[in-house]
């Protein structure tokens, strides 16, 4: 599996243009990304990253993390997936990163998600729907959540993102309408983001392989 990922997240490096600023996501997959890029880092200006595990992986290979205001809009985001159907939505935050990859996503000209084949679904919603949450929202979200959706709330306990929140695991969904369910999730008050990326999906899916499929 580890394999998968080591060449999905290596062909990524494709994307990377002389000079530029790259966004870079959060998980197993980018570290390969990230390595990828230590290797070519006096071509590139720098990166934007997504969470401190990033950041620190970053800095210790010697590409300089840009605050994401003062970058403004980037022309590449690298970032990995829990889940991606055949229309490029993805479901994020199993690393519990997703806001911040969600912000940079939104920022990016292109967005190329780098997978294991173990990712592809047909239906998102077997994995568990990471919600980022305001702490004193969280039995209020929980039950927004199930009376809307059917799914069963899990509190991932112990967890706090790097913005200082919490996060739910939805359970149980068959995310047939992706746009709609984002959209109707983020409307709940306490809720910082949804980890689908439906309204802003992927651009470029690279599952990774011998050779890497680039969809
Ligand atoms: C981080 O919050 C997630 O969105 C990751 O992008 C996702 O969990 C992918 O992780 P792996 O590359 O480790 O499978």
């Amino acid at each position: 599996m580890s394999e998968a990922k080591r060449l999905a997240g290596e062909k990524a490096i494709d994307y990377v243009e002389d000079g530029m600023v790259v966004g870079v996501g959060t998980g197993s997959t980018v570290a390969y990304f990230i390595d990828a890029l230590g290797r070519i880092r006096d071509r590139i200006a720098g990166a934007v990253s997504s969470s401190e595990q990033s950041t620190a992986r970053l800095r210790a290979l010697g590409i300089e993390v840009l605050d994401a205001n003062a970058a403004g809009p980037l022309k590449l985001y690298v970032d990995g997936a829990d889940e991606c159907d055949p229309h490029k939505r993805l479901i994020k935050g199993g690393g519990a990163a997703l806001t911040r990859e969600k912000i940079i996503a939104e920022a990016s000209e292109t967005f190329v998600c780098i997978v294991d084949p173990a990712k592809q679904v047909p239906v998102l919603g077997r994995f568990p729907l990471p919600v980022e949450v305001i702490p004193m929202a969280r039995s209020l979200v929980a039950r927004r959540i199930l009376a809307l959706t059917g799914g069963q709330p899990v509190w991932r306990d112990g967890v706090v993102t790097d913005n200082g929140n919490w996060i739910l695991d939805v359970h149980n969904l068959a995310i047939t309408d992706p746009v709609g369910m984002e959209t109707e999730l983020n409307q709940i008050p306490g809720v910082v983001s949804v980890g689908l990326f439906a309204r802003r999906p992927a651009d470029v899916v690279i599952v990774g392989g011998e050779p890497p499929l680039v969809l």
